[in-house]
């Protein structure tokens, strides 16, 4: 056996060892739960060698959809004591029990991508059966998270980024009143190096923000134009401009046409209103408070997906690849999560320095979309480095390459499957 085909029974051992019968926990120690965007990228990886599981991974995710369409970050399908804060916390009340927060739409990309490549009509009955809960996911982001129609998504907890202590949040986050925030006791620290994870005052933020949503019944609409905490991710916003064009794109094959127009108008939308996002002083996308409308100014990894949402403009363009380059000269591997300029840098702390596979694979889809091939396949041969050198960690110190968060990681084994770990010509395929 050569090492690839090792790395390959390795990563579809993770994805069968973390599977809990229809839905996939991110890693059974510190994630003993189904995440959202976690399940997503797991279904890519289980493409790649069982078909019929990587849609069950998904269809389990939406049968957790609120009668809204609101999607949870987290589906509680069985309680875990080792994981805080747990159903009990979130206080939900539903009859399956999930979060109150959402996390970023890849699930529509995901579902395209397996339509497209569909072997039995019987995937394409399931991507229809799919669909109309997946627009009305959508449907919520812009009645909900886009008050003013302004082509914009507001998230309200930093978990919902995915990237949950970005240094992005810092300032939007020390505006949240944490006077009143139950005593509590963290799991993740007994699993993992407390030196890798947020703080104590993130956590204290963290919950003072669950309870404020709990305390107001998850009244989403409340939440979303009077929050505590109320941002413009950047990564949350060009991931569902890409979300859109690829439900549309389903819409269109699947003969849904007034969903198609519907659609066709919200990214003309979003495509004028991610101007807001572009920061003229640093030449990057960055997130944006929309309480005090102020700019992070902080280049992260989720700059760089203007390119996935296909809304660079030419002079950004050329912007933006001058950040990569610098970039790229500092640290060995991309794409740390901020830039190693950035005084918060921290190579092994949580979403501030570390590179995440998932958000790598993101990153280059975009670049190749754009023609960026050569810039591509640097963060795929990177990517594929960090796993082979490594193993199959959560995230990877971009300076070292040493292993970061939890090991046997389902999504970083389902990149590997889907992407790092191909050769070209499997590519091609
Ligand atoms: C955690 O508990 O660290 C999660 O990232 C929340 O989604």
């Amino acid at each position: 056996m050569t090492d690839r085909s090792i790395l390959d029974r390795a990563a579809q051992d993770i994805l069968q060892a973390n599977d809990r019968g229809g839905y996939t926990v991110p890693n059974g120690q510190v994630y003993p739960f189904q995440w959202n965007w976690d399940s997503a990228f797991t279904a890519l990886g289980f493409a790649t060698f069982d078909r019929d599981r990587a849609w069950t991974e998904i269809e389990t995710l939406f049968s957790a959809q609120w009668d809204d369409g609101f999607m949870a970050h987290i589906v509680f399908w069985r309680d875990d004591e080792g994981y805080f804060p747990g159903p009990g916390v979130w206080g939900t009340n539903k009859k399956i029990a999930t979060s109150g927060i959402t996390q970023p739409p890849v699930a529509a990309s995901v579902v395209r991508w397996l339509y497209e490549s569909a072997v039995t009509e019987d995937e394409k009955a399931r991507a229809a059966a799919l669909y109309p809960k997946l627009a009305a996911w959508h449907d919520w982001f812009e009645d909900v998270r886009d008050p003013d129609n302004k082509g914009l998504v507001v998230s309200v907890h930093p978990w919902e980024s995915g990237r949950d202590n970005s240094p992005e949040w810092d300032e939007p986050a020390a505006a949240v009143d944490i006077s009143g925030v139950e005593p509590y006791v963290r799991r993740d620290t007994s699993h993992l190096d407390a030196s890798m994870r947020p703080t104590k005052l993130d956590y204290d933020r963290y919950l003072a923000m669950v309870q404020y949503g709990r305390d107001c019944g998850w009244d989403h609409k409340k939440i979303a134009t009077e929050g505590p905490f109320r941002v413009v991710d950047v990564s949350m916003t060009m991931i569902l401009i890409r979300a859109n064009r690829d439900l549309l794109a389903l819409a269109e094959a699947l003969g849904h046409d007034a969903d198609a127009e519907k659609l066709r108008a919200r990214i003309a939308n979003a495509e004028k209103g991610v101007a807001w996002l572009w920061n003229d002083e640093v030449g990057a996308y960055c997130s944006r408070d929309m309480i005090t409308g102020k700019s992070s100014g902080m280049i992260t990894s989720a700059s760089f997906l203007g390119f996935y949402a296909g809304v660079v403009s030419t002079s950004q363009r050329s912007l933006l690849i001058g950040h990569l380059e610098r970039i790229g000269r500092k640290i060995s591997y991309m794409v740390p999560s901020l830039d190693p300029d950035h005084k918060e840098f921290d190579p092994i702390r949580y979403w501030r320095g570390p590179c995440w596979a998932v958000v790598n694979f993101l990153v280059a889809t975009g670049l190749a979309n754009e023609g960026l091939n050569d810039w591509a396949e640097r963060v795929r041969l990177d990517t594929g480095a960090l796993i082979e050198k490594t193993g199959f960690y959560e995230a990877f110190c971009p300076v070292t390459g040493r292993g970061t968060g939890g090991g046997d990681f389902t999504w970083t084994a389902a990149m590997w499957l889907h992407w790092a770990g191909r050769t070209g010509a499997d590519q091609a395929q």
